[in-house]
């Protein structure tokens, strides 16, 4: 089988592409990548030399690379993750998020209805549902009520995915995965950037009270997902994706605090997220009737994994902090520094 995936530099992307090259001599993957500030073709390093591994850096804004790509490789089977993936990126600069997860969506969708694939895997979120109150869990008819700009595009796209199955029979399939943690993640995200923090005693910013939940999914476990909806999963069908671990921000912080051996002094407030959803939950059932796939990994272990994969890939995390990275983190931290207060040991604030 002939794979296109897009974002195959990423964090969750290329840790599919490994996955798939890495279990299979046979398989043929074209890893298509505009190679953004997010984009690191060091994430690929242990397949590059894989017989059945090309990479094309082209951008999906492009509508004609778009269609080169599909129309020359005549893939099996797309499966697309790339996109502006970051939150508060999206506030601070909507465009790209709209141009890349919208539009090039749209261009990608084109191209294989034009072509013609036996699977397309259009990769979104869990937070196009929204912020959801408990004690519900969102399942897949659950309403969309995306907050920021980032959610917003991936529920529109998700809508235009899903309107080329029902209007051109394209065998779309949607998914929608909560947060993901695990080794290569740019560590603008919240689970590497406070170990990275914390490995260089820097201060470890909590968006106002901490106690915004999350349910976290170790990245290897998304891709297996992915790889069993490949296998059974029904067109024109959306599947969450969860990881069955809801913690609040600031817990996963103090045992972030604890796995790097630093203290809560290095804990601060800072201004909160504006629209900042509350709580993700999502039911998982479906995807697990549908294909028997669970979480496999426990959450302690797998943030344990990733706090030693950082210690042992400095290199790798002082290069993807420098330059650009410290130019965002300046942009996105210094307007809240005014607020930088200590969470005092044992608060939840
Ligand atoms: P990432 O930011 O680590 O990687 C995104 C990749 O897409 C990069 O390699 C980048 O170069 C590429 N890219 C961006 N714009 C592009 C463009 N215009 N043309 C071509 N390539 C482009 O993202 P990630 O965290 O790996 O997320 C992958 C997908 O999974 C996204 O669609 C995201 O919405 C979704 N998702 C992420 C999470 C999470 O927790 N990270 C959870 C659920 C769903
Ligand atoms: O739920 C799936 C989504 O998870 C994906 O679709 C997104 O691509 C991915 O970025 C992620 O979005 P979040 O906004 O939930 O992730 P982030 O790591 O940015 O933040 C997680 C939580 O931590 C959130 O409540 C905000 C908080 N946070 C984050 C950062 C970066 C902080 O308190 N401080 C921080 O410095």
């Amino acid at each position: 089988m002939k794979l296109l995936v897009t974002g195959g530099a990423g964090f969750i992307g290329s840790a599919f592409i490994r996955l798939v090259l890495g279990g299979d001599a046979a398989a043929e993957v074209l890893n298509f990548d505009a190679l953004t500030y997010a984009g690191n073709l060091e994430n690929l390093e242990p397949v590059a030399d894989h017989a059945g591994y090309r990479f094309v850096k082209a951008n999906l804004c492009d509508v004609a690379a778009v269609d080169e790509a599909v129309a020359s490789y005549a893939p099996d089977v797309i499966v697309h993750f790339a996109a502006e993936s970051h939150v508060d990126r999206s506030i601070l600069s909507p465009k790209p998020v709209i141009d890349t997860n919208f539009t090039g969506t749209f261009h990608l969708l084109d191209a294989a209805r034009r072509r013609g694939v036996q699977k397309f895997i259009h990769v979104s979120t869990d937070e196009v549902y929204g912020s959801i109150d408990p004690p519900a869990d969102a399942d897949e008819d659950f309403p969309l009520r995306p907050s920021s700009p980032y959610s917003a595009s991936k529920a529109g796209s998700d809508m235009l995915a899903l309107s080329y199955f029902t209007t051109y029979k394209l065998p779309v399939i949607v998914t929608r995965a909560s947060n993901n943690y695990g080794p290569y993640q740019f560590p603008e995200k919240l689970i590497p950037l406070m170990i990275a923090n914390a490995l260089d005693d820097e201060p470890l910013p909590i968006y106002g009270d901490g106690q915004q939940v999350r349910d976290w999914l170790y990245v290897d476990d998304h891709c297996r997902a992915i790889q069993s909806l490949l296998e059974k999963g029904q067109p024109g069908e959306i599947y969450n994706i969860g990881g069955n671990r809801a913690l609040p921000n600031l817990d996963v912080v103090r045992m972030i605090l604890a796995a790097t051996g630093k203290t809560e002094s290095l804990l601060r407030s800072v201004e909160d997220r504006p629209g900042h959803d509350r709580r993700y939950a999502l039911s998982s059932a479906k995807i697990q009737r549908t294909t028997g796939w669970t979480p496999a990994m426990d959450f302690e272990q797998g943030l344990a994994r990733t706090v030693d994969w950082c210690r042992a890939n400095t290199s790798w995390v002082e290069r993807v902090r420098s330059g650009a990275y410290r130019d965002y983190y300046d942009s996105n931290y210094s307007r809240r520094e005014e607020e930088l207060g200590r969470v005092t040991a044992g608060s939840k604030r």
